[in-house]
């Protein structure tokens, strides 16, 4: 045998479940997956070890008596952005940008890369996806100058990390982690083990040389498992960016935060020229709403801590089916199922025959309990034929019982309505003191459903 270095035995592991077997299989043995093995080298030991810092061990450190450096941050110039970032990108930190393709991550981080106001130093917008020819056409179409960023197209780590080492950029973006490969490893770009890999090569250097660093990754589509999810762990903050195909609006979520709270939203809405800073979303999402029409309500949901007024649509028609249609748009089919059900046994109305179809203008996906009442009102609302006041708001949960729950942040939803001119707001009993109210919105507290729709229909 050869003497020397050890030859680096390889494992295979299962892109779903990272279960490792010493020799390929056809079937992983802890999932039961098929052809999911994939060889990779096995990982030096050095490398799973804790973190070791310049040869000195840490030792334990009172925590009184640690003295906090607040460690500076980039602001990006995108208040929406840097809403969700709690203030900017820490210096040193690695921000994972996650979302569907296409919904437009290259074009926010591209607009980050030319908004971002840092002096003598340049940013570095590695791409392996597209041609550096591609990413000035996107620049050019966005509008944002590009005097400041360099573009690479690189898929090889290998062979990125020196060259960043030498440039030392204010901000490196890599664009996505998924096209990008350690030589190291035998498996193919995108695999599991080269996107975790990559990800913790990025973060050594980042924290080696301080460089901020965003990460793009796609979010796979089922089955597909090597994500931003497999990187949650491993980077500084996570952010998604989300939205539904085909509206223009894109919310950009926080989801893991180091360096600051999580519940925060920012809202954009895709142009021709790149994304547009959405200040004040309830005013777009209510811009088309024909107030006063048949099944049109307003409720008040809360994103993060942001209070946003959507507008619910609902119809509901004679179904010639056995099983008559539940279609929902942007709420969750479950709740919609149980507000109908509701509104079937604890207010009587006849629906069991009803097609009913629910749609949240905007492409807003609201998933929260407290637009169960905006969503029973309008349903009720096309049954009946009946319209609701367009001044209207409607916030709560539905029991099963057919009575009305409280729901938090009760004061901001209440503020957010009365600043758009809404007059009357329907709420649980008791969800707040009267004191802490708006003083130009009249409250209307209901105890059940059924109470609720009274009070609705008294208005003129
Ligand atoms: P992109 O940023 O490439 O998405 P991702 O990196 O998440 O895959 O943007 C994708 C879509 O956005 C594409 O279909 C075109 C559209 N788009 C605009 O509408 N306006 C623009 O200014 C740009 C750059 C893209
Ligand atoms: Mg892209």
């Amino acid at each position: 045998m050869a003497s020397g270095q050890p030859r680096r035995r390889s494992i295979y592991v299962c892109q779903r479940c990272e279960a490792q077997t010493p020799r390929w299989l056809g079937r992983c043995p802890e999932c039961g997956e098929w052809n999911s093995l994939l060889e990779t080298a096995e990982p030096r030991p050095e490398t799973a070890g804790p973190v070791v810092t310049n040869g000195a061990n840490p030792i334990p450190v009172a925590l009184g008596e640690i003295v906090l450096q607040d460690r500076p941050r980039i602001k990006t110039s995108i208040d929406e952005l840097d809403r969700v970032l709690g203030g900017g990108i820490v210096n040193g930190s690695v921000v994972l940008l996650g979302g569907d393709p296409g919904i437009g991550k290259s074009t926010l981080a591209l607009q980050v890369a030319a908004a971002l106001p840092i002096q003598n130093q340049q940013i570095l917008y590695v791409s392996g996806e597209e041609s550096t020819g591609q990413i000035l056409m996107r620049a050019r179409r966005t509008a944002s100058s590009a005097a400041n960023i360099l573009a690479l197209s690189e898929t090889s780590l290998d062979r990125l990390l020196p060259q960043v080492k030498q440039i030392q950029p204010g901000l490196l973006i890599v664009d996505s982690i998924q096209a990008v490969y350690l030589e190291s490893l035998s498996s193919a770009a995108g695999s599991t083990s080269q996107v975790r890999e990559c990800a913790m090569a990025l973060l050594r250097l980042a924290k080696e040389c301080l460089i901020p660093t965003l990460i793009i990754g796609h979010v796979t589509k089922e089955g597909a498992i090597a994500g931003p999810r497999a990187l949650e762990h491993i980077v500084d903050v996570v952010l998604y960016l989300e939205g539904e195909r085909f509206h223009s609006y894109r919310l950009l979520r926080g989801v893991k935060n180091r360096f600051g709270s999580t519940n925060e939203v920012g809202v954009f809405e895709m142009l021709g020229d790149g994304l547009k800073e959405v200040e004040n979303p309830s005013h777009v999402f209510l811009a088309e709403r024909p107030a006063g029409a048949v099944g049109s309500t307003v409720a008040v949901t809360v994103e993060g801590t942001r209070p946003m007024l959507v507008e619910v649509q609902a119809l509901a028609t004679y179904s010639p089916l056995a099983i008559p249609r539940r279609t929902v748009n942007g709420a969750d089919v479950n709740r919609v199922q149980l507000v109908t059900a509701v509104l079937t046994k604890r207010v009587g109305l006849a629906l069991a025959n009803q097609d009913i179809y629910v749609n949240i203008v905007g492409g807003l996906h609201v998933d929260e309990p407290a637009a169960d009442l905006a969503v029973a009102l309008a349903i009720a609302s096309s049954f009946r034929d009946r319209p609701v006041a367009g001044d209207l708001v409607a916030i709560g949960e539905i029991g099963l019982a057919g009575e009305l729950r409280r729901v938090s942040h009760m004061d901001r939803r209440l503020t957010e309505a009365s600043k758009l001119g809404f007059s009357r707001c329907i709420l649980p009993k008791g969800a707040i003191s009267g004191s802490s109210a708006p003083a130009n919105l009249e409250l209307l507290p209901c105890g059940t459903l059924v109470e609720a729709l009274e009070a609705a229909w008294r208005i003129p």
